[in-house]
Formats: C-alpha cells, structure tokens, sequence
C-alpha cells in the first residue's frame, strides 16, 4: 500500500524552489499575462496586478507552505488532519453559500445557484476539507485546457522546426493560428502529446521526476528566457512597446479589470487549489519558507514582466492589436520573429520556452491530483497517475473540440447554455473562467480564513520558524532600517513583526479584498 511507505521529500531546498517556481511560472507568464495586459489597457493593470501580488499573493502563498510541510499531507488531508470535527465558522459558510446559491437563483443564474447548494450541503457534511476537494476538482479543470494550449505551443514548436512559420504578413499568421484552432485531431494529438509528457514525469515521484525534471528544465527556461529578451529589446517599436507595459492609463481600467488582475495573481502564483500545499508536503523542517516565497513570487512576478517585454514590442513594430486575446502570442511572435535573421531559428527558441514553462506548470497540476488519489484511495502513484492523465486527457479533448466548433459537441454547449448562459464562451473558455474566477479566489479566501482563524496565525508561525530561525521575529522597522541585529529592537514582542504583519493581511487584508472582488463579480455591489 502506498501509504506504509514514508512520504517522499525533496532532494534539496534549491530542487523545492525550483520545483515550485516551475510551477508559478508557465503559460500564464508568458502566453495569459500579455494578452489580459493588452485586453485591459497596459500599465495601469499592470499596476493593479503586481498590488494583488503583494497583498494577497506573498500571504497566501506562506500560508499554503506553512500548512503543507506541517501536516504533510495533500491538500484534503491537510484540512482533515488540522480541522477541528465541527467549526462554527465553517457552519457560518455552508450557509452563506446556501443563502447565495438562493440570491443567484433570483437572478436566473441556475448553473451557479446549484454549485452553490451543492458546496454548501458538502460543507455541512465535511466541513474545511472540501476546500481541499475544490483544489483537487479545480486541477481537474485548469489541466484540462491548460494542456490544450501546451499543445498548440507544441504544434508551433513543430512548425517552427519545419519552417512553417515563414508569415508574409499578419493575416498569413492570423489564419494559420485560427486553423490550427479550428482542426479538432491536429488540436487534440498535440494535447495528448503534452499530456503524456506530465504522466511519465509524474510518475517518476518527487525526487527522481519532478525535482530531477524541473532542476533541468528551469535552468534552460532562464537561459532561453534571457537571450530572448536581450532580442526582443532590440527590435524597432520597442520603446513603444515598453511605454504600453509601463505608463498606467487608469480609463481603461474597470472593475472587470480588477477581478481578472486578482484571478490572475492567484493562478499565475498557482495559488488557491493546494499546487502549493502539495509540494509544501514534500519540503522538509529545515527549509526556510518566507525566503522560499519571496523567491519563488519574485522569479515569478520578473518573468511575466519579462515576458510583457519581450512581446509588446513586437507587437507594436508590427502595428497589431495589443488586444488580440489568447491568439496574442501565437501571431504576433511568429510574425515578428521569422522576420529577422535567423528567424526561425528565433521562432523556434520562443515556443520551446513556452512548452518548458507549460510542463513544468502541467506537472503540478496533475501531482496536486495525484497525490490527493495516491493519500486519500491508498493507491500507488502509477495507477493513480495513469488513471488521472487518462480523465484529465478526455476533458482536454472537450475543451480542445469546444474552440474548434461547438456543434460537435452539441449536448456539452446546450447544457452549459442553459445551465450557465454561457453563449459563445466555449468549453474551453467555460473552465477558464471557473477555474480563474471562482475556484481560485474562492479557495484563496478559504485557505487563508482558515490559517488565519481556525488553524490559528500561531501555529502556523510557530511552523514557519522551522528553518526560518527568528526571521518572522524580526522587527520590521528595524529590518528596513538596518537595525536588525540591534538587541534593543528585537526585545519587545508588541512592536510590528514580519510574522505579526502576516497574521494581519491573512486574517483581515487578503480575505476582506478577494471578497470585495468577489461580490463585484457577482454583482452584488
Ligand atoms: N501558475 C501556472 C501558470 O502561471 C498555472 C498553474 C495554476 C499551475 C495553478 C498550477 C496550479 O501558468
């Protein structure tokens, strides 16, 4: 049985961070970042996004890790093992969103109202550990049109290879993204491909295939990274491209935008479905987690800039549309790139990178799932992995077949339709947005409600002090003024912390934000 045997741990810190910053950055970085970036009008989103990132992302994030390494569980097992047998506040929840799944039944939302009645009745009966399942469940969901776009980073990766980037011009490049959308079997192959790449990592375990597989393929994503840019920043509309990145317009901002820079920080964090929790569950008691979360939200958070620099350039010497959606980065790179020297060789270089980013994001994914499987069934992971990939691969083909043309699968939009009214959306578009608008915020809320309030700031402090020494005793103004070492100011434990500081953004900041948020999508206020 898979559960007599000890639990797998990393190999080493630096293989942890690496692990997990491979699992921040991926397409949301480089293929998701830019486009929502130009939908919403440049600078001024870039603003709002790097403010959801520091107050809600860094908190969050620490309380995921802090939550992981001590129970060293997966994320349902983490909630059981922690949670009290019947909270109150958990009680207080299951009938906020019975009262809600009746507000959305008011406004004709049926698809949500019955999301709603069924959570709140799972919250009665399981109390914290459906937070868990919604993290597993949203695995689900993410990987399934996650992979759909890995494999189209695929397929361009492949044309690059035979020269079948070589664009006259945008309408060339426009088409050859739209029939490459449009062809369900080319869509679908390339998904599966992808898939099966996660699969045969995944299996391998923590240390002998995630550690060993990200160790290797970060270190080539920084490279690649690093000569694009050096490329991308010496290309003619840069200056233009880079004044759109950085000079805030607050018109085009709306509060539309706000919800989708929050959605956004949780997913490009992999925040809020226990991507964090699980890989925390393998990281031992010596291991620094503030400094692991400072690095991994920094790598992250330079990356996607990086990756805003590198595109909007191109996308202004080509005179396209900075708001050209998720076709974004495979028109205008192709376009730009197969115009220089050496340009496919360029081309080719830019969606190996994208490919890199995806898997080692894939990956995590698909672990979070496994490893609730492998805890909660005590299944072995070959199993669990293989049973996992084959439901997450037949999702995918859904979703895949859903941007070609929904009338293939007919009684998938009807039903959606009239479940959720959700029109032209696609399947694809569909799990998109309720991975990123409501699961990911949802079980963000969640998880730091329940460090902050029922777990308790203390013990999770007195967690992160493991292998963290007195870095969350530290005075924080002394911190900034140099002054840390100074005994006077480290003495009395009623001055601003760098723990105490934490505590009060997840217990009241973070939560109170995503629910303003939230109830802005909804349209409640
Ligand atoms: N963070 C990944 C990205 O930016 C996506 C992801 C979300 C991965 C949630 C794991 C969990 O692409």
């Amino acid at each position: 049985m898979a559960n007599n045997s000890p639990r797998e741990h990393w190999g080493s810190g630096i293989g942890f961070i690496l692990a997990a910053t491979g699992s921040a950055v991926g397409l949301g970085n480089i293929w998701k970042f830019p486009y929502i970036t130009g939908e919403n009008g440049g600078g001024a989103f870039v603003l709002i996004y790097l403010v959801c990132i520091a107050v809600i992302g860094i908190p969050v994030m620490l309380c995921e890790m802090s939550l992981g390494r001590h129970t060293q569980k997966n994320p349902i097992g983490a909630f059981g093992s922690i949670s009290p047998e019947s909270s109150k506040l958990s009680h207080f929840f299951g009938l906020c969103m019975l009262l809600t799944g009746m507000g959305l039944l008011l406004f004709h939302n049926y698809g949500m109202a019955v999301l709603m009645f069924v959570l709140g009745a799972l919250v009665f009966a399981y109390s914290w550990r459906v937070v868990g399942f919604c993290g597993v469940f949203a695995g689900f969901v993410i990987l399934s049109f996650y992979s759909v776009v890995a494999g189209w980073t695929i397929a361009y990766f492949g044309k690059a290879l035979s020269g079948g980037l070589d664009f006259v011009d945008k309408v060339a490049a426009e088409q050859s993204f739209s029939s490459l959308v449009a062809n369900p079997y080319y869509s679908i192959g390339c998904h599966l491909g992808f898939m099966f790449l996660c699969v045969v990592i995944v299996m391998g375990g923590v240390k002998k295939g995630i550690e060993r597989w990200s160790k290797i393929l970060m270190s080539l994503l920084f490279l690649l990274l690093f000569i694009l840019i050096l490329r991308g920043l010496s290309l003619p509309g840069a200056t233009q491209g880079v004044a759109f990145m950085l000079s805030p317009d607050f018109s085009a901002i709306s509060t539309n935008s706000v919800l989708i820079a929050l959605g956004h920080a949780f997913f490009t964090l992999s925040l809020g479905m226990g991507a964090i929790i699980t890989y925390g569950s393998y990281v031992s008691k010596d291991q620094n987690l503030f400094l692991s979360t400072l690095s991994i939200v920094a790598l992250d958070t330079l990356v996607a800039i990086l990756a805003g620099l590198a595109i909007f350039p191109a996308v202004f010497a080509f005179n396209m549309e900075p708001s050209a959606g998720p076709g974004l980065v495979f028109n205008t790179v192709p376009l730009v790139m197969t115009q220089m020297p050496g340009g496919i060789f360029w081309a080719g270089l830019f969606f190996l990178l994208l490919i890199i980013a995806a898997l080692t994001s894939g990956i995590s994914l698909l672990e979070v799932v496994v490893a609730a499987a492998m805890d909660e069934l005590k299944i072995k992971r070959t199993p669990a992995v293989i049973g996992v990939g084959c439901i997450i691969g037949l999702l995918g083909c859904l979703c895949a077949v859903s941007v070609s043309d929904w009338t293939r699968v007919e009684w998938l939009h009807s039903g959606l339709t009239g479940l959720f009214g959700v029109d032209d959306a696609s399947f694809f578009d569909f799990m998109d947005n309720i991975a990123s608008n409501w699961l990911l915020p949802l079980g963000g809320i969640s998880i730091s409600i329940f460090v902050g309030w029922v777990w308790g700031t203390r013990k999770a402090v007195e967690e992160i002090r493991h292998g963290s020494h007195n870095f969350a005793d530290v005075h924080l103004i002394a911190l900034l003024a140099g002054l840390k070492d100074d005994p006077s100011h480290n003495s009395d434990y009623h001055v601003l912390t760098l723990a105490a500081l934490w505590g009060i953004f997840i217990r009241f900041i973070s939560p109170v934000a995503v629910m303003i948020a939230f109830l802005y999508n909804i349209g409640w206020i």
